[in-house]
């Protein structure tokens, strides 16, 4: 019997947990879920307290990290960047110790893949990365939750990323794409293609695992037989001066019906990660049409709410998911397999 050790480990990025780890968070993810619909609690983390660092605005993590928190009987305690010390008058590791002797469990959201590790080595409970440049993990479990709801697996499933493919949901899905075995291709144009190392790292994985690994400038073939379309923002939060450009580079990239008539596939579903530029509701989206005469960028209107789209699933089970990371591995269960 394999023997797994989820208890004080912090989630910094999914390369850090094997396949049957990751597996065993969706799974875990669908049973809480599944005990939240009918009303059973699952109060797991009773008494205990959650700091939750935010460097960069948020709604999907932070609401996520808050409710879970609360329904696994912890309480969260918000810290925005302008509320605390971190980096500006006090190092991180030194915010790590202070906040590890009264927090059992923190999370970090902001630029830097080595603040969140410095975090974790500093403070001696699990940190949980609610994104960085580099990596995106919560999201993932949220996401590979939401595509095994709809085909019942992962393993074999065609996932495919248009879009920005150098930014840090796209270099997540690459990743635990290949851990799960699930077929991962990545369409962009070259300048935006993911950097070589996480490519091989990917490719090692999917060695392993079976999954099939597409990178590709070329729309028309890569989201052939796609299960699952899925894309980001053209341009990440602290890249604001790209927008022109992106949207220029991009165009040809967009989700919208003839992409969806390309997959060939009447099952497909559609994910996003949110928040997505899809209409002129929007402070950001106004600003677009004015600017540059576009009324939707990664995703069109229409396709944002048809019968393909799941991202408002995937949004719910960002909570679900959340609650998964932080019973394992901070609510003393026992977990002989995974
Ligand atoms: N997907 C996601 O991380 O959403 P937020 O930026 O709203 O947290």
């Amino acid at each position: 019997m394999k023997k797994t050790v989820f208890q004080g480990r912090s989630f910094l990025a999914e390369k850090d947990f094997s396949r049957e780890e990751l597996q065993y968070l969706i799974d875990f993810s669908e049973y809480l879920k599944d005990l939240k619909k009918r009303g059973i609690p699952h109060r797991y983390l009773e008494g205990k307290n959650i700091a939750l660092l935010f460097e960069k605005t948020s709604t999907r993590t932070r609401a996520a990290f808050t409710t879970a928190a609360i329904d696994l009987g912890a309480h969260p305690e918000y810290l925005g960047k302008d509320d605390i010390q971190l980096g500006k008058k006090e190092s991180v590791e030194d915010t790590a110790k202070v906040l590890g002797r009264m927090f059992d469990g923190i999370e970090f959201r902001g630029f830097s893949q080595k603040v969140v590790e410095q975090l974790a080595e500093f403070s001696s409970v699990p940190v949980w990365n609610g994104l960085t440049d580099q990596w995106h993990p919560t999201q993932m479990i949220a996401d590979f939750l939401t595509v095994q709801e709809n085909f019942g697996r992962l393993e074999g499933i065609n996932m495919v990323y248009v879009g920005d493919g150098r930014n840090n949901v796209a270099n997540s899905l690459l990743v635990t794409g290949a851990i799960l075995g699930v077929n991962m291709r990545i369409v962009a144009p070259e300048t935006l293609f993911p950097e070589a190392n996480i490519i091989a790292l990917a490719e090692g994985y999917a060695k392993v695992s079976g999954a099939e690994i597409m990178i590709t400038d070329d729309v028309t073939k890569g989201v052939d037989g796609a299960d699952v379309l899925y894309t980001d923002v053209w341009v990440s939060m602290g890249e604001e001066e790209k927008f022109e450009e992106r949207i220029t580079l991009l165009k040809p990239y967009q989700i919208n019906m003839d992409m969806v008539k390309k997959t060939k596939n009447d099952n497909l579903i559609i994910l996003h990660c949110l928040p997505a530029f899809h209409d002129t509701e929007t402070v950001y989206g106004k600003q677009m049409a004015e600017r540059f005469g576009v009324k939707e960028m990664e995703i069109t209107d229409e396709v944002f709410r048809s019968q393909y789209a799941r991202q408002f699933d995937q949004a719910e089970n960002r909570m679900h998911s959340i609650k998964a990371i932080m019973a394992a591995t901070l609510g003393n269960l026992f977990i002989p397999r995974v």
